[in-house]
């Protein structure tokens, strides 16, 4: 794990068994059965540093030597918001981890005239603002979507709030620490930067496409 961008917010998680896993969906042989396979298994692995400073709180239990006080997650479940539909290809691994985990979803279309996401859809589990909320979307192009997702959980007062993907671009890391400070970025690679089309580069292509089999 390093701080490429002399950042403390931003964490690229370079740890060898996650970048061979990315090395693999980077290849554009992998199919899609393979790729998305591997997607929710980077993003398994990924929650172990997503999670790491989650409270616990003190309970007192029965082991079968004796009684003793031990740590367990305290507060509300935490909440897994893929932004649509790409993110969807995280949280299978995501829940592996966590299983009691509350899903939201976020989708936003790219209005054709001001190139602007705008929100289609949105739903979250009650008790929003009081649960730690953990946007993913493979792909931190622009940083478009992952800013106008946070604004929209922010706009429901939710002030803990995380944002996870498997690549990002130099570009979209900028765009989203400049917009929201306050919101560290986990991604399992760093990438050199987006083309003129709006790829990141070398990347592994439509995130989506490949998840899905579509294109
Ligand atoms: N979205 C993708 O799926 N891939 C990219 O390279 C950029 C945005």
């Amino acid at each position: 794990m390093h701080n490429v961008m002399n950042d403390d917010l931003v964490l690229v998680m370079d740890h060898p068994l996650i970048t061979h896993k990315l090395t693999q969906i980077r290849k554009q042989e992998t199919g899609t059965n393979e790729f998305r396979k591997i997607v929710n298994e980077i993003a398994g692995l990924m929650v172990y540093e997503i999670t790491r400073d989650l409270e616990l709180e003190e309970i007192e239990i029965d082991t079968p030597v004796e009684k003793t006080k031990a740590g367990q997650l305290a507060g509300e479940k935490l909440v897994v918001c893929p932004i649509l539909r790409a993110g969807l290809g995280m949280v299978d691994g995501i829940l592996q981890l966590m299983p009691s985990a509350r899903i939201g979803h976020i989708g936003l279309y790219r209005d054709e005239e001001t190139l602007q996401p705008v929100e289609y859809f949105a739903k979250f589990p009650s008790k929003l603002d009081e649960r730690l909320v953990i946007v993913v979307d493979p792909m931190l192009a622009t940083g478009g979507s992952a800013i106008a997702a946070i604004d929209l959980v922010k706009k429901r007062g939710v002030k803990n709030i995380k944002f996870v993907c498997l690549v990002a671009a130099p570009e979209g890391v900028r765009a989203l620490r400049k917009a929201h400070s306050d919101v560290p970025i986990i991604t399992a690679g760093l990438d050199e930067k987006l083309n003129d089309k709006g790829y990141i580069v070398p990347g592994l292509g439509d995130a989506g496409d490949r998840i899905f089999g579509t294109k």
